[in-house]
């Protein structure tokens, strides 16, 4: 019998989680889970549990809901108004066409060619630091961080870092909320990027090197190969997922272990064998990407129930990463812990992060390099955290104080 009843028809509580901080709104909606699978949004329905949300980011009738992002008023053929075409806002043949070509060069064996670029970057960020035994820690270490790694994934030199970071900077500014101010920014930074990019697709077209961008040229699966349109969208698309996400996982990761030193004591026990769960454990207990959002591009009939076409559904991955029938004891951060699902913190189905042994490599070995130099971790001040609204949060100040293992830092 085909489901009939609404979600609209359903007595659904209310998450609200205005007013409320990041990590209060997760332990506030772990709790609703505990009794509730779906609740009521100002926008639409948030999906709560593990399962659900997984079911959902799987079901290819929801799509991601930036496809539906268009910008007001913007020129027609500018950035602005074109910019919703991304990986992310692609859905169906189209995207998997995309993911098809593009995943060979996303492996974690593309990834570790850079573990010893990410070592050598962590190690000169945090150098400077050590004598004096404390830090900025956002801006110091993890705002300059995901740039130079990004840069030479691509193959970019290391000349043009400050480039890039500008241009990921300004391209940023979309989130602001403030377009109107913004837009000319926007506009030139994306400008100059993808000129930037259309030189380095020649020069790799007659010249392939070691790097992302000529194992995207060579991608090739019965003849079909990206075009420079996709190749330019697609280094848009790393320099813009893999950076501001990469920097606020590192950040919500160290403000843990400031609160937990016990934790860190069991890192800098073992810094290589501990850090992979390290970094499964930080981004279950606090993950960057606290949701994601998709809409149902029909009705979706959804177990008993329907969601209605155009519904806008959360999916609250940070949520999900505290429920109970999934993790053993989801409110205790514990590095040794074996747990028997994956974190959700990268989503799940078809958009899952396509740079997700990228940021474990540049997590892993950013834990690894700072347990080795540094005995404990204290807060040296109040952590400042960014505002509830931001799609990818973190501290925005983490005063980091610290007793170093080693006077002098070489770099493996
Ligand atoms: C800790 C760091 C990171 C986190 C937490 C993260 C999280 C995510 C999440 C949750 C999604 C899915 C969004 C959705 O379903 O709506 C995603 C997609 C994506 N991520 Fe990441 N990401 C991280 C790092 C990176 C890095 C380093 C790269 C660069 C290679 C990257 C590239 C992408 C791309 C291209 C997509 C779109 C994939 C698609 O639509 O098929 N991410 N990421």
């Amino acid at each position: 019998m085909p489901a009939t009843t609404s979600i609209w028809d359903l007595e659904l509580p209310l998450l609200d989680t205005a007013g409320l901080e990041r990590e209060e709104s997760t332990a506030f909606a772990a709790g609703l889970a505990e009794d509730h699978w779906l609740a009521r949004t100002d926008v639409g329905v948030a999906v709560l549990r593990y399962r659900d949300a997984s079911r959902i980011l799987r079901d290819r009738r929801f799509h991601n809901a930036l496809s539906l992002l268009r910008v007001e008023g913007a020129e027609p053929d500018s950035f602005l108004a074109t910019r919703p075409r991304s990986i992310l806002s692609t859905e169906g043949e189209e995207h998997t066409r995309l993911r098809r070509l593009v995943s060979p060069a996303f492996t974690p064996a593309a990834a570790n060619r850079h573990r010893p670029a990410m070592r050598r970057v962590v190690t000169s960020l945090l150098e400077p630091h050590l004598a004096a035994g404390r830090c900025e820690f956002v801006a110091d270490i993890c705002q300059p961080y995901p740039i130079p790694i990004i840069c030479e994934v691509l193959g970019a030199p290391p000349e043009d870092w400050r480039q890039f970071s500008n241009w990921a900077g300004d391209i940023f500014k979309i989130f602001n909320g403030n377009l109107a101010e913004d837009a000319p920014a926007i506009e030139q930074a994306s400008k100059e990027l993808s000129a930037y990019i259309a030189e380095m697709v020649d020069e790799r077209r007659r010249s392939p090197r070691e790097d992302l961008l000529s194992d995207l040229i060579a991608a090739e699966e019965e003849g079909d190969r990206l075009s420079t349109d996709e190749l330019a969208m697609l280094v848009r698309a790393v320099l813009m997922a893999g950076t501001d996400t990469t920097r606020n996982q590192l950040g919500c990761a160290m403000a843990l272990f400031a609160r937990y030193p016990e934790q860190w004591a069991l890192l800098v026990a073992d810094p290589v064998g501990l850090a992979p769960r390290a970094v499964e454990e930080t981004m279950r207990y606090l993950g960057a990407v606290r949701a994601t959002v998709r809409v149902a591009s029909c009705d979706v009939e959804f177990d008993d129930v329907v969601f209605p076409a155009g519904t806008v559904v959360t999916t609250q991955l940070a949520a999900a990463n505290r429920d109970s029938a999934e993790f053993a004891d989801p409110g205790s951060f514990d590095i040794t812990a074996e747990r028997s699902a994956e974190q959700l913190t990268f989503g799940s189905g078809i958009h899952r992060c396509l740079g997700a042994a990228l940021a474990r490599a540049e997590l892993q070995e950013a834990f690894s390099v700072l347990a080795e130099h540094l005995a404990t971790v204290a807060l040296d001040g109040p952590v400042l955290w960014k505002p509830p609204t931001f799609g990818i949060w973190g501290p925005a100040s983490l005063p980091l104080a610290f007793e170093t293992r080693r006077a002098t830092v070489t770099p493996r």
